[in-house]
């Protein structure tokens, strides 16, 4: 039996991809804040679950990937697509820029802790909607956003983040696929909360997006076993070059040592 597990799989794309890996006949494993709908899709099926977690707080994410690792000894596509957008700087309780925490942090930890159950699969991927080729600057001496914050900004900070997630999981993990996507604009809920000006912008980016239908169909070519391993970046359904640039091992080691000591330093 296959595994699938999504976080951000209650709703948007990683809705659409949890629907569409259970008519293939995987398990999958959605994981989201909202009750009602992860038990409306945990309903659907009996390879459906859910699991509640607040993926902007470390411990969550430590909780479900120990109890996740230990319920799927083997998982074939791990898809990291959690995000909530916020008008105005918000601190979570570990301390972190709450986009830093659920947009990149969350996806790290899942990442490298899955990468053991990743490793016993077939032909094991990883989604993870990042810039993919975002040319954002990292903002190395304010990583959690102290100064000029803006929402919409802090999210392209957060995927550009990802993006050298994904370079260095591929460093240390050369046998999983790591698919880094943005997808264009896509027709989804739009999770979070939005100030006047930018709820009119979501309003029309909803009104003009594509389907996830669509926006799915683009991404599925990208997970199946494309007979290559490493790293991909793919913008709305088409490969782009991993400029040397934008997906620098040194940045992404830099990164990666960075993360790992504000891990360690936090109070336990
Ligand atoms: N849609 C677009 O146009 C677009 C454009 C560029 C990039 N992307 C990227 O594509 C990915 C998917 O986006 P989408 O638009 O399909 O998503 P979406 O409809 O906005 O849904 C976001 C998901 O994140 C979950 N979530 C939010 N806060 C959470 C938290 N604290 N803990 C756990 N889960 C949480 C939500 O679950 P609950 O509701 O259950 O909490 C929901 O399943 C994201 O990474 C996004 O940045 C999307």
């Amino acid at each position: 039996m296959s595994t699938a597990v999504i976080t951000g799989g209650t709703d948007g794309i990683g809705r659409g991809l949890a629907e569409e890996y259970l008519r293939r006949g995987y398990d999958v494993l959605v994981v989201g804040t909202s009750k009602t709908k992860g038990e409306m899709f945990a309903r659907s099926a009996e390879r459906a679950h859910f699991l509640a977690a607040d993926l902007s707080r470390v411990s969550d994410n430590e909780r479900l990937v120990a109890h996740i690792a230990d319920r799927f000894p083997a998982i074939d596509v791990l898809v990291l697509g959690a995000r909530y957008h916020r008008p105005a700087r918000l601190v979570t309780p570990d301390g972190f820029e709450s986009n830093f925490a659920l947009f990149y942090l969350s996806r790290f930890l899942f990442s490298h802790g899955l990468a053991s159950a990743l490793g016993r699969a077939e032909a094991p991927v990883v989604l993870n909607f990042g810039g993919a080729g975002s040319q954002v600057p990292v903002r190395w001496h304010d990583l959690q956003l102290e100064q000029d914050y803006h929402g919409v900004g802090a999210m392209g900070h957060a995927a550009r983040l990802n993006d050298l997630l994904g370079v260095h999981f591929v460093a240390q993990h050369p046998d999983i696929r790591y698919v880094l996507n943005h997808p264009g604009v896509v027709a989804t809920s739009f999770a979070g909360e939005y100030d006047r000006a930018t709820s009119a912008q979501v309003s029309h980016l909803r009104a003009t997006g594509k389907s996830v239908a669509t926006s799915v169909g683009q991404i599925l070519p990208h997970l199946d076993p494309p007979g290559r391993n490493g790293l991909t970046a793919v913008v709305e359904g088409a490969l782009v070059p991993l400029a040397p640039k934008w997906f620098d091992r040194g940045d992404a080691a830099r990164l990666h040592e960075t993360t790992e000591r504000l891990l360690a330093e936090l109070p336990r």
